[in-house]
């Protein structure tokens, strides 16, 4: 497609915006300081999706308090996803207290600019409160017990946001990792058992009927997690449990899963009979003995780049990312594809799986000037719609 056809209008702020960004830019090159190639794609992220998809990030409150990175995020994406404003550690305490400041100031943003909102999460094993499945002494709670508070939970959470949220992960990172154990041990399955998934669904479509209902994942379009999840989707399904979509979470390494696997997932997934979408995109540069995003994983490693991103890494971070986002736009069953973050400086990835480090797996550098993955992005946006 040719990519000087404006198919849409742009608004003046957009282009005062887009001015500013080129002058920065070009202040920076000049001084030597600029780490990217190119100059700034022509189209935001937003215009290059058009209607084929939403394209959306993950922030926090932390980023829209940043004037400059607001109306990036506001210019440049479609739909948002809280980071972790949302998770059961940050909107209740230890007590059962509840506090939706900081969240409902993500979805006031994301109104402001009429971008939906996808709510992250309701049911984990990681960033939640103990009590909810757990006794004082650390033994399952009676499966009553259990149940009650999850859906007490569910209820206070979706009933706050019903008509906000477009769509909910109800459940996260509920299968194993481990081969042949179906689902992983977590303290909502030793408190009910495998039903706690089909009961998270049931909660959250009565308590707000108009959501979506998703399940989320990682490394779940490789075969032996993918398996794992079509038997869940069909599960739920024969016990009547009505199940939207399934997030592919997508936190990817520069060689690992290739682009064909990525399409098999997406294919068979879809198969099943639900949408599916990619929920949190990242490219991890930095060399990792593992891939996927097990929070219990930590790795010890050098941070071989604090200074910057070399640039022959760089343009194969774009080539990268240019590849997936191809891939994954071949299936129309993909109606969301989300960055988990905006600029490299707040990427969960610089904790993870290694403390500490320097990285740079999103679009935007730590100055959030574009990388060449943005414009890599963009031309794929463009030529898949
Ligand atoms: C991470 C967030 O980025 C962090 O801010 C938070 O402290 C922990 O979670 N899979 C998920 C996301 O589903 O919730 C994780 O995000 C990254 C891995």
């Amino acid at each position: 497609m040719n990519r000087n056809i404006r198919q849409h209008k742009v608004s003046q702020t957009a282009w005062v915006m887009r001015v500013a960004i080129i002058g920065v830019w070009g202040a920076m090159t000049a001084l030597g300081q600029g780490t990217n190639s190119q100059l700034p794609a022509e189209r935001t992220l937003r215009e290059a999706a058009g209607k084929r998809l939403l394209v959306g990030c993950a922030v926090a409150t932390v980023d829209l308090q940043d004037a400059k990175l607001a109306t990036l995020i506001a210019e440049q994406f479609g739909c948002l996803t809280p980071e972790y404003e949302l998770m059961p550690e940050h909107l209740v305490d230890a007590d059962g207290k509840f506090t939706f400041a900081r969240g409902d100031a993500v979805v006031a943003f994301a109104e402001k600019h009429r971008m939906p909102v996808f709510g992250h999460m309701l049911v984990w094993h990681f960033v939640t409160r103990k009590w909810l499945f757990e006794g004082r002494d650390g033994k399952p709670l009676p499966c009553e017990k259990a149940l009650e508070n999850l859906k007490s939970y569910i209820v206070a959470v979706t009933g706050h946001y019903k008509g906000k949220i477009k769509a909910w992960d109800v459940v996260n990172e509920a299968l194993s990792d481990k081969e042949g154990e179906y689902l992983r041990e977590t303290p909502a399955l030793r408190a009910i058992g495998g039903d706690y998934i089909e009961k998270a669904f049931e909660f959250a479509r009565a308590a707000d009927p108009d959501a979506e209902l998703y399940y989320n994942d990682y490394n779940i379009e490789q075969p032996a997690k993918l398996a794992k999840t079509r038997r869940l989707i069909r599960d739920l399904k024969a016990k009547g449990v009505r199940i939207d979509a399934v997030g592919i979470q997508g936190h990817w390494l520069l060689d690992w899963p290739p682009a064909e696997m990525i399409g098999t997932g997406i294919e068979a997934l879809a198969a099943e009979g639900v949408k599916v979408m990619i929920t949190e995109l990242d490219v991890d540069p930095l060399p990792r003995d593992t891939s996927g995003a097990d929070m219990a994983v930590t790795e010890k490693g050098a941070n071989p780049y604090p200074d910057g991103l070399p640039s022959i890494l760089q343009e194969r971070l774009a080539r990268r990312y240019g590849e997936i986002v191809a891939a994954v736009l071949k299936h129309p069953s993909v109606t969301m594809l989300g960055f988990w973050g905006t600029h490299d400086g707040r990427s969960w990835l610089n904790d993870f799986p290694v403390k500490g480090r320097t990285n740079h797996p999103l679009l935007f550098d730590r100055q959030c000037r574009p990388k060449p993955a943005l414009d890599s992005v963009i031309k794929a946006l463009e030529s898949g719609r």
